[in-house]
């Protein structure tokens, strides 16, 4: 059997019984380490799970599957994922090709970012498509994502916005020279997602994001518990003008909250603002929330 388990989004204790189940019964265990992170390290897991894991990179799940497969048909195989094996990057491929060997496949779901950032406050229902925000470079700025943001923003749906992550990173230099060497890892701030959004905007001109009048909401490390999971809210620019350690340790995403604002949502973020008046004045006075 090849598994794909879900770890959920905190530490070594968010795995299912079924998932733990599974991670016992199998030979090799593989651990995805490049679309997102847990709170603890690798050798923590392995500690809780008895087991030695093998860290997976994006290189190694694209293009030794082969490897990974290998005696599925007659041992038990797992590939670890942060989150749900569904949530916002998908596993599909690799399952599409276990299947295709005639391996059987088992998904063992967990919490994802996709629906724990419900602990804002907003509707899980009144979110629009998920959008990605990639570290910009000096030679590279997709800004695609603005037609996905302004469709839910005409609709008047949440939009959740996936930060950037680069773990295994080459520089230009050794990745030329052929050089497995690596950059520490990066995370995108809050304040850096806020700007990389105010400069598109500015280009576009579409009026989909205005600082004064957007309001938003910066997530980080939800599910990891009082001592680490972060929730502020307020109107874009404020977020921007915020120094980065108030938005907590990384991973971070960010809501921008859509026109169809319901009182009750408003008032669960309120909690979470960084001027409450400022807030509600905003949620009344652009959004036509009624808090009566
Ligand atoms: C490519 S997605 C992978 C999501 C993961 N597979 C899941 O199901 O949650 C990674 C991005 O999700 C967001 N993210 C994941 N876990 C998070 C958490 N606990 N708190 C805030 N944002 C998170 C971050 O923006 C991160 O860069």
């Amino acid at each position: 059997m090849f598994y794909i388990i879900g770890l959920g989004l905190s530490d070594e204790k968010d795995i299912t019984l079924r998932g733990l189940e599974a991670v016992r019964s199998s030979t090799r265990l593989y651990l995805e380490a490049y679309t997102s992170i847990l709170i603890v390290q690798k050798e923590r897991l392995e500690e809780f799970y008895g087991k030695p894991l093998i860290l997976a990179d994006r290189d190694m799940v694209e293009t030794e599957s082969d490897e990974i497969l290998r005696d599925a048909h007659t041992q038990n195989v797992a590939l670890l994922v942060v989150g749900d094996p569904f949530g916002a990057t998908t596993h599909t491929d690799i399952l599409l090709r276990a299947r295709a060997i005639g391996i059987p496949t088992c998904v063992i779901h967990n919490a994802s970012i996709m629906n724990a950032v419900g602990a804002c406050g907003l509707q899980l229902y009144n979110f629009g498509q998920t959008v990605s925000l990639v570290f910009f470079t000096d030679t590279w700025r997709p800004d695609s994502f603005y037609d996905r943001l302004r469709e839910n923003v005409d609709l008047g749906m949440h939009t959740l916005i996936l930060l950037d992550i680069k773990v295994k990173e080459q520089s230009e230099e050794n990745l030329a020279r052929g050089r497995k060497i690596y950059e520490p890892p990066r995370y995108m701030s809050i304040p850096q997602a806020v700007a990389q959004l105010a400069e598109v905007e500015k280009k576009r001109q579409g009026g989909v994001v205005i600082p004064e009048r957007t309001l938003a909401i910066a997530l980080s490390r939800v599910g990891g518990g009082p001592d680490n999971e972060r929730i502020v809210c307020g109107t874009l620019a404020q977020l921007g003008e915020q120094p980065p350690n108030v938005f907590g340790e990384p991973l971070h995403s960010l809501v921008i909250v859509g026109r169809r604002l319901h009182h009750l949502e408003a008032e669960y973020a309120e909690t979470f603002a960084v001027n409450p008046i400022l807030w509600r004045e905003v949620a009344q006075n652009v959004y036509n929330c009624n808090f009566d």
